[in-house]
């Protein structure tokens, strides 16, 4: 498997499989982002406590930090249902509504990739959310006519990777805003040890904060670092992740010792193709052949965090740690362009 895949692609559906298997099921199982989890855990006694049905959440952040699995957990610990669908699929109008009138008082409403939603179907959905109730057209033609239908109150529960393309009246609805982060190290490095138990695969101190140190911060990434890992340490070393076994996985995987993939190593190097920046994302997209939608959300948000890239009003700048990683020597002082 391409490291591509590895650290920032969408995955096949083993890999899904894989992950679903591993997904925390409430929150003591959930490791980290305590504060959410803490604020979270408020609003549902409190929402229990009265009676009522919880606000709507946002959760936003880049991909593989939980927004899923929090949803879920929320549900879980609700005790009610949860119907998951995702902003590209609601084509129509009348997807939604089909979804929505089946929700009972309660239910969880989860939309992946909220971001992605129509125009219509977003109006649809302030209603909805707002009021519960929607509009429905009956007949066409001449005898059309609209009825409005109550809905139970439900919870909505959106999921992110780009808040900032959320319209503010979509995102005024939301009574819950939470913006995930990486993860540090030593919390990867629990998340590690908890699905080595599960896999029935060794895990030493050393080779657990290897591969902690390398996993982007990103949960998702170290679970796919580990089921390759296990590979390695079942065939090599009597099913043993040592730290010998971790940097002969990861350096099969190409990922090197700053956690960097090829990918990765690609966009920094096609920025200093460009004099280090700005240089805009669609240019950087263009010289590493990827969408832009995928450089943007997937590999960006962990180059800026680790400090490699800024984000300019001009395009990306590379830093001097950037050059550092690489191997490479900065622009002597004079040509360099501003940060
Ligand atoms: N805090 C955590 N503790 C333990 N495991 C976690 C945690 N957060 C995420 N994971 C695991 O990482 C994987 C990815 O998580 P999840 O699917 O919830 O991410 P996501 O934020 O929804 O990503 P995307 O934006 O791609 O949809 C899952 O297997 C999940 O179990
Ligand atoms: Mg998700």
């Amino acid at each position: 498997m391409a490291d591509e895949t590895i650290l920032g692609g969408y995955g096949t559906e083993e890999d899904k499989a894989f992950e679903t298997s591993l997904r925390p099921s409430c929150f003591n199982e959930f490791v980290g982002q305590n504060r959410i989890k803490e604020n979270l855990k408020i609003y549902i006694r409190a929402a229990a406590e009265r009676g009522d049905a919880l606000d709507h959440i946002l959760f936003s952040g880049p991909p593989g930090l939980g927004k899923t699995t929090l949803a879920y957990i929320i549900a879980g610990e609700l005790g009610t249902r949860i119907t998951a669908t995702s902003g590209p699929i609601l084509e129509r109008a009348g997807d939604l509504a089909g979804i929505l009138t089946n929700l009972e008082y309660g239910d969880v409403l989860f939309i992946d990739e909220i971001h992605r939603i129509s125009a219509t179907v977003e109006e649809y959905l302030y209603a909805a959310m707002e009021d519960f109730s929607i509009d429905i057209l009956l007949d066409q033609g001449p005898s059309a006519r609209s009825v409005r239908l109550d809905l139970k109150h439900f919870t909505l529960i959106g999921a992110t990777t780009r808040e900032g393309l959320l319209t503010s009246p979509l995102r005024a609805r939301f009574g819950v805003m939470e913006k995930l982060d990486f993860y540090p190290a030593e919390e990867v490095a629990l998340i590690l040890k908890r699905n080595a138990e599960k896999l029935d695969v060794g895990l030493d101190e050393e080779g657990c904060r290897l591969v902690a140190g390398r996993s982007r911060g990103t949960p998702r990434v170290a679970n796919r670092f580990l089921r390759r890992l296990r590979d390695v340490a079942q065939i090599k070393a009597n099913n043993v992740i040592t730290e010998a076994v971790a940097l002969e996985g990861l350096e099969m995987l190409g990922v090197d010792e700053h956690g960097l993939g090829s990918m990765d190593r690609r966009i920094l190097k096609a920025v200093i193709r460009h004099g280090g920046g700005p240089v805009g994302v669609k240019t950087i997209a263009v010289s590493v052949d990827e969408t832009e939608d995928t450089v943007e959300n997937v590999y960006e948000p962990y180059l800026i965090q680790q400090g490699y890239l800024t984000k300019t009003p001009r395009g990306r700048v590379l830093t001097e740690a950037a050059y550092q990683v690489l191997g490479q020597a900065p622009p002597a002082s004079g040509q360099q362009r501003i940060f």
